[in-house]
């Protein structure tokens, strides 16, 4: 199925509805839902509502410049992809399609614990900058091994998650009784069956996709089943101590995903972390939770410039990357949005999510008349509502 993504994929919400129409829906459900009751995952995309522009539209601003610089590198903007967990389900070798058009961008593409490729395997295939995602295992020796393979294979950052100490209960994952790998019984069958250009792309795939960077199961387990084995390798237990243990063995940059306390915040930079990432896990852990746009100028303040601070949760728009940077954020990632892309058209689909947003960030500098990331920063061109 040719999608013409000029026509039909104007925006991250229309690209949203194709994927809808082209996954079977517990796998759009994986993708798009949140945990409980979701609230923190429609508060991260409304509460940027709560801030609004205040253009200066004769600045003169008719030639923008939206690249920016993070650990010393130039990136085409302050736009990165985020780390999201099996992404080679939604298309044929996804890791890869979506690491490649992050560098074709000119950004980081930031691999997940739980990609279906393994961590190598992305690393020969991607020759761009690439960021590692790993947890607090109660085995810390296999947090360590992660890092230390991260590190043989020239990731550029360690991403340490520390909002998935326990898996969020999500609710349709349960309804769905969606398994990895899917299993082909009669129920999943027909729901496979209503979404022929998906199952056509990856019938040969499917057997093959599990977590990659960790020992298999051999049956096909439940998404629930998956979680409840995963969640017992995760620590509930974890502590500064080991924030500190993960810093004495990486040697590259070090960076905290999941922070939306201030307390937090300024902890990580006297621990020697090297950034962090306001974060709410896209809505999927603690539901109820702050939404991560507005948790960021507390953050920001408590961290008073020491290092680079980022947001995750609810970027879907140019605008609201122009907002998050206004309010102090060095750059934002984004889960869905690639992920629909993703799912609608691989590596071209992420590729053209990251020029949209591109294209909408660069709109709203126009009019707002801000010429570089650097005259977001300090032009104070938003207010709150
Ligand atoms: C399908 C999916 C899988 C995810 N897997 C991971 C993961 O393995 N590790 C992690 O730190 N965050 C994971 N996340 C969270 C994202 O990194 C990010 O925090 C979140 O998606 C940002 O919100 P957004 O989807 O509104 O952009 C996942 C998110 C989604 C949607």
């Amino acid at each position: 199925m040719h999608i013409d993504l000029q026509k039909n994929g104007y925006s991250v919400a229309a690209l949203r509805r194709i994927a809808q129409k082209r996954l079977p829906r517990p796998i759009f459900d994986f993708i798009d839902g949140g945990a409980e009751d979701e609230d923190t995952l429609r508060q991260n995309e409304s509460a940027f509502l709560d801030w609004e522009l205040l253009p200066k539209p004769l600045n003169g601003a008719a030639k923008r410049d939206l690249s920016t610089s993070l650990f010393g590198h130039t990136l085409s903007s302050p736009l990165l992809i985020g780390p999201t967990g099996l992404a080679g389900l939604f298309w044929p070798q996804g890791e890869v399609a979506a690491a490649n058009a992050a560098s074709d961008y000119g950004t980081v593409y930031c691999l997940s614990h739980g990609s279906v490729c393994t961590l190598e395997q992305l690393a020969k295939m991607h020759q761009g900058l690439k960021w590692m995602q790993v947890f607090i295992y109660k085995d810390r020796g296999f947090t360590r091994e992660l890092a230390t393979r991260a590190q043989q294979s020239g990731y550029d950052a360690l991403v340490l998650t520390i909002d998935n100490q326990l898996i969020g209960k999500r609710e349709r994952d349960i309804v769905n009784g969606f398994t990895i790998p899917p299993s082909l019984d009669l129920p999943q069958m027909l729901a496979f069956a209503k979404k022929p250009s998906w199952w056509w792309a990856m019938r040969h795939e499917l057997a093959k996709v599990t977590f990659g960077n960790y020992v298999q199961s051999n049956s096909p387990e439940s998404v629930s089943a998956l979680a409840a084995r995963m969640g017992s390798l995760l620590d509930p237990s974890m502590s500064w101590d080991d924030v500190d243990m993960v810093r004495a063995h990486w040697k590259g940059r070090l960076i905290l995903k999941g922070v939306l306390h201030p307390d937090e915040a300024s902890q990580a930079v006297k621990r020697g972390v090297d950034a962090i990432i306001v974060s709410n896990h896209g809505g999927r852990q603690l539901n109820g939770a702050i939404a991560s746009v507005r948790a960021l100028p507390a953050v920001v303040q408590a961290v008073n410039g020491a290092i680079p601070v980022l947001l995750d949760g609810g970027i879907r728009r140019g605008s609201d990357i122009f907002k998050a940077v206004a309010l102090g954020a060095s750059a934002v990632l984004i889960g869905r949005p690639h992920l629909w892309g993703l799912s609608v058209a691989g590596k071209d689909g992420v590729q053209w999510v990251l020029e949209m947003l591109h294209g909408e960030l660069d709109r709203t500098m126009g009019l707002a008349g801000a010429r570089t990331i650097e005259a977001i920063r300090t032009g104070q061109f938003i207010q709150s509502t």
